[in-house]
């Protein structure tokens, strides 16, 4: 059965990148930079991936003709990394030729602990050969990124640090937030101190006075870092954080394939349903 779009829109920013272009040059009016999520995973037909890769490479070229200022977000699943990890890079590396020959970037989101050694290893192997033009995502949730994020620190790699948005079991994964808001804290001052250019990815009030409180008493520079978060959530707060002179970033997805995202939206805060419920009375 296909649910209604209605039902997401307050998340996504429309089923088809027309749609989603007029909601990314607001946001880039009032001085906000987008990263574009073209909405799909776990592809497991070799043709799909294929045209998922070139799908991204169009998506390239519609952000430089419509002068935009984003970034676009990834996911190696849609790319054939349950096919191949091969193949995936092979697909991954064509669209990063695309990305490095008009000067633009392309970040890897992370996706469920299934995955993560894969996209590590060839989000590495990626940083060698195409440096400023590609970065990857950390889940603070995680065991393994206490080791993860010194050997991508130590690299210099441009990361976006998030909570993790899965279901993961507690060998694995941390389970209590304060307990993930500890690690954040942790893994955030050790990417301010030895990265470029982190990436703060939360609505975590609690978290990003922490990283204002931390960037200030250490004499890191608004500059040093931005914030990011996601379309439809706390968007006036982006636009304060700009005014204040905070480099800021928000994710925007669009496409058909947008189920999977809406819920993760939906289950990791029961707010969120109350919003998706009030966009639909209003609509
Ligand atoms: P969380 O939902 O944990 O809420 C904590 C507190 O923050 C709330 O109690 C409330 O006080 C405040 N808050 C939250 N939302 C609010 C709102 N709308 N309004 C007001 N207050 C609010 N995950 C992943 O696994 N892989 C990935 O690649 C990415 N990528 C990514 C990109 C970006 C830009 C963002 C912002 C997030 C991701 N995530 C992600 C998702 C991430 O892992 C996480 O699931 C969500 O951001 C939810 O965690 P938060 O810390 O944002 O708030």
């Amino acid at each position: 059965m296909k649910l209604p779009f209605a039902l997401a829109r307050r998340f996504v920013a429309g089923e088809t990148l027309e749609q989603a272009i007029p909601k990314v040059s607001d946001l880039n009016e009032k001085g906000i930079n987008v990263t574009l999520d073209l909405l799909g995973e776990n592809v497991t037909d070799r043709k799909m991936a294929r045209e998922a890769a070139e799908n991204y490479i169009d998506l390239l070229k519609g952000i430089e003709q419509a002068g935009l200022k984003s970034s676009i977000s990834i996911k190696l699943t849609m790319m054939g990394l349950d096919i191949d990890q091969e193949f995936c890079r092979d697909n991954l590396f064509r669209l990063l030729d695309t990305a490095r020959k008009h000067d633009q970037f392309v970040r890897i989101d992370m996706e469920a602990s299934d995955y993560t050694q894969q996209t590590i290893e060839l989000f590495k192997e990626a940083f060698r050969e195409y440096g400023k033009h590609v970065g990857i995502v950390i889940q603070a949730y995680l065991h393994r990124t206490k080791q993860d994020i010194e050997e991508l620190a130590e690299i210099g790699a441009d990361v976006r640090l998030c909570k993790g948005a899965y279901n993961e079991p507690e060998r694995l994964a941390l389970q209590s937030m304060p307990a993930i808001r500890e690690a954040f804290k942790e893994y955030a001052a050790t990417l301010l101190q030895k990265t470029p250019y982190p990436r703060i990815a939360t609505h975590d009030d609690e978290l990003i006075n922490w990283v204002i409180d931390h960037a200030e008493e250490n004499k890191i520079g608004k500059s040093r870092f931005e914030f990011q978060m996601l379309y439809g959530l706390r968007q006036d707060t982006m636009e304060e954080f700009t005014r204040q002179g905070y480099n800021t970033r928000i994710y925007v997805p669009y496409g058909t394939r947008w189920l999977p995202y809406f819920k993760r939206r939906l289950t990791e805060r029961k707010e969120n349903i109350w919003f998706v419920l009030s966009t639909m009375f209003k609509s």
